[in-house]
């Protein structure tokens, strides 16, 4: 485990196989004067489940678009520091370009076309393929998310959790080799959640894509991660892997404190301030 200190000061691991995804040192600014990610880092290594925990506010999303190349639809940009995926740095690419290197990233609240079906939104998701397989995917993706193939109306009349399912299998139908998740938690009943990160974990499993989670979820998330990093404004402040997570204390306090919700801890900011060990 390591302390926000520890992890700046942190060399270049130079034994281990290259991460992934590594995320250098960035800066994030929107309309040009908003700092909003300020100096961070993060490694995804080849086939992990990587959580990327906070709160709300914590630049979470920003992360996420700065990888994906969403950023700039946003009138946002990386002015500092480096993304490098698969050996090839990324920032400053078009989205649609991060997506043919094979990220894909599965945006909060679950943004699937409402007046489309199921099917017409799953075809969306190949949208930069060219091979044969698409029709064989499908049937993938139905194998892991059954309901979606029996609803066969409009994507907009599906439940909150069979919206966030069909997210998830967009994402796969781009046969990525890195899927972004964006708080796939939010709005669902503890039992959905339950359900849709026992498929995450089975996807990552079965199909070895590497996924970076972001979730204000801690506990949901770290029992799928194997590695998790806490950011708070816009800074890594502490990382460490997912059973040494769930056994820090602070991070039971304010992360782990009832099932997720982390309102009681973060309600009275001024006793957080004080106590937080990891500045
Ligand atoms: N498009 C934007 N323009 C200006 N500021 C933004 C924009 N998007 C997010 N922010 C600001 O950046 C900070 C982090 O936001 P975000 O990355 O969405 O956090 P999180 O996902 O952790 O909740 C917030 O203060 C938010 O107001
Ligand atoms: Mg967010």
């Amino acid at each position: 485990m390591q302390t926000a200190a520890e992890h700046n000061a942190r060399p270049a691991p130079l034994t281990t196989a290259a991460p992934l995804l590594a995320v250098r040192n960035i800066e994030v600014v929107y309309d040009n004067v908003i700092l909003v990610l300020r100096g961070l880092s993060l490694d995804v290594p080849k086939g992990a489940i990587v959580a990327l925990l906070g709160a709300n506010g914590a630049g979470k999303s920003t992360t996420l678009k700065a990888i994906s190349g969403l950023l700039k639809t946003e009138d946002g940009e990386v002015t500092r520091g480096e993304i490098v995926f698969d050996g090839e740095r990324v920032d400053g690419i078009d989205p649609d370009k991060i997506v043919r290197r094979g990220i894909f990233q599965v945006m909060e609240g679950r943004r699937i076309i409402a007046d489309m079906t199921s099917l017409e939104n799953l075809r969306l998701g190949a949208f930069t393929r060219s091979d044969k397989n698409v029709d064989d995917d499908i049937d993938m993706v139905y194998k892991y998310f059954p309901r979606l193939k029996e609803r066969t109306g409009l994507a907009g009349y599906l439940s909150g959790g069979e919206q966030q399912m069909l997210a998830i299998g967009r994402a796969m139908m781009a046969r990525p080799k890195m899927i972004l998740m964006d708080e796939p938690s939010m709005g669902l009943s503890p039992l959905l959640v339950k359900e849709v990160f026992g498929i995450i974990k089975q996807i990552n499993r079965d199909l070895g894509v590497t996924i970076l989670l972001v979730e204000q979820n801690a506990r949901a998330a770290l029992s799928v991660a194997s590695h998790g990093y806490i950011m708070e404004q816009g800074k890594v402040v502490l990382d460490g892997t997912a059973d040494e997570l769930r056994n820090n204390e602070d991070v039971k306090e304010f992360y782990l404190g009832g099932a997720g919700d982390q309102r009681k801890s973060f309600k009275n900011l001024k006793s957080f301030k004080r106590r937080k060990r990891w500045l």
